[in-house]
């Protein structure tokens, strides 16, 4: 296991905090791992992750204010070892797309269950529990791969 893609729709709440978690994880675990985030859809490419996004990331040590989104594209799906989907509209997207090495987050502590998309929500709060499903689920899957690296 080399590298992990994570995906989520527009690419600037979800996967960006995916990708940000995961990169430090792997540092601090001294685990060689190529990490980077998606999105299923277009409408953000190019934008730094929302505003709730880079504040609860901050909020937890993570800086992700330099990311930019980018849409997912076919040779992703060849290119890396483990495609990872936040919710089942992007698993089922991803896998009409033709990704094989696919899995979703929740699988990870959190049987199977999707992470919300915490873009229409009002608040903050949502963010912060977004964070904490991401920040606990993306720590189980770095341990399931650590014996792998
Ligand atoms: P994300 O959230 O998939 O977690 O990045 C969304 C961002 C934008 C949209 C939907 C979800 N949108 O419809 O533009």
């Amino acid at each position: 296991m080399k590298s992990i893609l994570f995906v989520c729709l527009g690419n600037i709440c979800r996967s960006p905090i995916a990708e940000g978690v995961a990169k430090r994880l792997a540092c601090e675990n001294s685990m060689a791992l190529e990490i980077d985030s998606a999105g299923t859809g277009d409408w953000h490419v190019g934008e730094a992750p929302c505003a709730n996004s880079v504040k609860v990331a901050r909020q937890n040590g993570v800086d992700i204010s330099g990311l930019r989104a980018r849409q997912v594209q076919k040779s992703d799906l060849e290119r890396f070892d483990l495609i990872v989907a936040l919710d089942d509209s992007n698993y089922d997207n991803l896998k009409r797309l033709g990704a094989k090495r696919l899995v979703k987050l929740g699988q990870y502590g959190f049987e199977g269950a999707d992470v919300p998309d915490p873009y229409f929500f009002k608040g903050f709060e949502g963010f912060e529990e977004v964070y904490k499903m991401i920040e606990k689920s993306v720590e189980t899957l770095l341990k399931t791969l650590k014996d792998n690296v």
